[in-house]
């Protein structure tokens, strides 16, 4: 893992990438197997867990609540579930770092319970809007305030027994659908939820196949509230947002052919994979396997040359996270690529638009910025560059595909971000391509 004394990564473009990769345990599975292990009753075995900063966030915050989390070493997590009414009230403020997947999820179970707890986050999180989640929770009868009305955290909940509600959500959106189907397991009756397009489905999945009945009809899902959940052992895929750094980039240094091993290939993850696809691209998908509920593949890219094309609409959902990447392919691409429908980009970690717009800037890119996405020209060649990451990983490592593929030196700020969801990433890629990265000390 790298030292928080690094101040700016140097990427050099040194050459193809080839061999094959494995990667991380994914980040979203991960949080729900810890959050549904401490709500199960007995001892749940997790394998294949994330192990960054955002899932040891969920993690901490359960056990200032009274659970035990053990890593086992071999990213196995070992979690000693209390039960749905084993929760204690949290002595201190819940600090959830960067993770906006924690703070909403947790909001969905905190909501719930018989105690006052309080929820903060690093100053990125901080400015991430919560009404998405506390008005639907406040209408199933919890008291929920923080900063402007509620919207910003701090987050002080006051937990109760909850009523089901029927909730269509504006925005499609699996943080918001999955806070209000946990809510949903604590409630009186049956709750909905519908959702204008489909976002990504782990937790339904994991409520599947760990035996939660849950109900879906087209865009809308029904739990009912449970009395207990079984412990249970569940294998995490490999995350195919942190797949999409090392597949963008073989596909556009030339000469590159990578296999990406046990990747996670839910449908509601792999837009880029489409998008890609729409712009010339062949990956090839084989191995196809199902774990815990998750359907998997190995993955295979060489470099290719690829052209323009547009993603809007439901396909936005579907590759939310890998915008900052694809964009990079867009840049590299021969003419122009269309982004619409995503202005959900400008609440990520940060307003990946705008950061988008200004690094890639810094490489000679042409980038128009609309309120809902972009306009990317596409060029032959990148310039190497200093660019900043604004403190969010997606973006940072976003940045060092464009780096890997520009000519001449680019120096990256705030290299550590990465941390938040692939904290390997910059030992991962010197070990594929040694020397590409190299720390900058201060
Ligand atoms: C996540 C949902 C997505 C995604 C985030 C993780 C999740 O956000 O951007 O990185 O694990 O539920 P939305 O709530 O916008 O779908």
């Amino acid at each position: 893992m790298l030292k928080n004394s690094v101040e700016r990564m140097r990427v050099d473009p040194i050459g193809p990438l080839k061999g094959e990769l494995t990667l991380p345990g994914d980040k979203s599975i991960t949080h729900r197997a810890i959050i549904l292990g401490s709500l199960a009753d007995g001892v749940t075995e997790i394998t294949g867990a994330l192990r960054s900063h955002d899932c040891r966030d969920t993690a901490k915050a359960f056990g200032t609540m009274g659970i035990t989390v053990e890593e086992l070493g071999n990213d196995r997590l070992r979690i000693r579930g209390c039960g749905l009414g084993g929760l204690k009230e949290p002595e201190e403020v819940l600090d959830l770092g960067n993770s906006g997947t924690t703070m909403r999820l947790l909001a969905g179970v905190l909501a719930a319970q018989p105690f006052f707890s309080v929820l903060t986050g690093d100053r990125y999180l901080r400015a991430r809007p919560m009404a998405r989640v506390a008005m639907p929770l406040r209408s199933m009868g919890a008291t929920i305030l923080g900063r402007d009305g509620g919207n910003f955290p701090p987050l002080a909940i006051k937990g109760t027994h909850l009523r089901a509600i029927d909730y269509v959500s504006p925005i499609a959106s699996a943080q918001v659908k999955s806070a209000i189907l946990l809510a949903g397991l604590f409630a009186e009756g049956e709750t909905t939820v519908t959702e204008p397009s489909l976002s990504r489905d782990h937790t339904e999945r994991m409520f599947e196949a760990i035996g939660i009945p849950i109900h879906r009809n087209g865009l809308r899902l029904r739990v009912s509230g449970v009395k207990t959940i079984p412990a249970f052992q569940i294998a995490i895929p490999g995350d195919f947002s942190a797949a999409a750094f090392f597949l963008v980039a073989a596909l556009v240094i030339p000469g590159s052919e990578l296999t990406l091993r046990g990747v996670g290939i839910n449908p509601t993850r792999t837009g880029l994979l489409d998008a890609l696809q729409s712009m010339g691209a062949v990956i090839e998908v084989s191995r196809r396997r199902i774990i815990s509920g998750e359907p998997v593949a190995d993955l295979h890219v060489r470099s290719q040359a690829l052209h323009g094309t547009e993603v809007v609409g439901a396909l936005i959902p579907r590759m939310l996270d890998e915008i900052p990447v694809f964009a990079v392919a867009a840049a590299l691409a021969t003419g122009a690529t269309t982004i619409r429908d995503a202005a959900e980009l400008r609440v990520k970690e940060v307003n990946r638009l705008a950061a988008l717009d200004q690094e890639l800037r810094r490489f000679g890119v042409q980038i128009e910025q609309r309120h809902d996405g972009m306009v990317i020209q596409g060029s032959a060649s990148l310039s190497g560059c200093h660019c900043n990451s604004w403190g969010d990983h997606r973006i940072a490592m976003a940045l060092a595909v464009a780096g890997l593929a520009a000519r001449g030196s680019t120096t990256i700020s705030d290299p550590s971000c990465v941390g938040s969801s692939f904290p390997d990433f910059w030992t991962r890629l010197d070990t594929i391509l040694p020397g590409a990265a190299v720390p900058l000390e201060v």
